[in-house]
């Protein structure tokens, strides 16, 4: 589906909501909070897509990776979770099914998650996810639209994976870089959410589908809030760029820009750094805002902590003739 489409066929509609909604469907937000007492409320989320890389394994660590990343990117800590399969038995058969549960069962439990339940079916097309529950406290959940005027936004893992992806298809990717792709992929952002709780973070999600610049344009839509990003201080991976500069770049960059172009002013940059922007990553890193004053000392603390990438891309102000924009320098 392309970006807008799901706001499109929603228009119109409304939604039963009542007053412990603390995150509904109208903000666009990572995930759903809502409020069970003065000092729990419950994130509840659910993703799941087709096979990115061929072992079964790796894609189950990865689909369970990027399920409970938005659980991370509002604050809060995962608790349960149930398997979302569609699958064709014949086709594929047992073995294959249990090496993607086994990938996802294996990162449920890094993330001290328990898997109570879940739905199979039978399906033409294979597709694994999960539905998570997370606790956080009502006090401490982290929204998108937090930004304010002299935050710094720090990016936890490089760009690229949807470009090499590609690249990976045509088979262009070196093992290495498979292999590089994968881990990065499969690594939960629990790290880095359990070190920003102890920082006054003003706003967090995590970069996915819609790219950076996708995801940050849902920060900044309709806000008094511009960003401006250094695009050179933005973490990709080497071999990223060198696959965009051969054409190697997924119809969703494309597509991803083609929604935002009127938020983002990509002027000063080139239009392979641009793709690389709006590359449309699979359980990507978390983009958090954060006051100037603690920028620095979060990002080394990351990085201390082993998230190796953690860097600080850009800054948001209320400069008028940016509000609801995005600036790349
Ligand atoms: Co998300
Ligand atoms: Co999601």
């Amino acid at each position: 589906m392309s970006p807008g489409d799901l706001d499109q066929a929603l228009c119109g509609l409304s939604f039963p909501g009542d007053s412990n909604v603390l995150v509904g469907i109208g903000t666009a937000d990572d995930a759903g909070v809502y409020k069970v007492s003065a000092d729990l409320a419950l994130i509840q989320t659910v993703d799941f897509f087709t096979p990115i890389v061929d072992d079964p394994f790796d894609f189950g660590r990865i689909a369970a990776a990027n399920a409970l990343s938005d659980v991370y990117a509002m604050g809060g800590a995962p608790k349960t979770a149930m398997n979302l399969v569609a699958f064709p038995m014949k086709k594929l058969g047992k073995e294959v099914l249990r090496e993607i549960l086994a990938g996802g069962i294996e990162k449920l439990e890094e993330a001290e998650t328990v898997l109570i339940g879940g739905h199979s079916i039978e399906d033409n097309e294979l597709k694994y996810g999960l539905s998570v529950t997370g606790f956080v406290h009502p006090d401490k959940v982290l929204i998108n639209r937090g930004l304010r005027p002299g935050d710094r936004l720090i990016l936890t893992k490089p760009l690229g994976a949807g470009i090499i992806n590609t690249a990976m298809k045509g088979g262009l990717a070196s093992l290495e870089t498979i292999s590089k792709i994968t881990e990065l992929m499969a690594e939960l952002n629990k790290i880095a959410s359990e070190t920003l709780s102890s920082f006054p973070v003003s706003a967090c999600t995590d970069v996915t589908g819609f790219g950076l610049l996708g995801h940050l344009a849902e920060m900044v839509f309709q806000t008094d809030i511009g960003v401006v990003i250094e695009s050179r201080a933005v973490p990709v991976l080497p071999e990223a760029m060198e696959f965009a500069s051969m054409g190697f770049v997924p119809a969703g960059a494309h597509r991803n820009r083609m929604f935002r172009e009127a938020m983002v002013d990509v002027s000063a940059i080139s239009p392979v750094v641009r793709d690389v922007l709006f590359d449309p990553q699979t359980s990507g890193g978390l983009l958090i805002g954060c006051p100037e004053q603690f920028a620095l000392a979060l990002t080394d603390r990351l990085i201390a902590e082993g998230v190796e990438y953690a860097a600080i891309i850009g800054a948001a102000d209320d400069n008028n003739n940016r509000k609801g924009k995005i600036t790349i320098v």
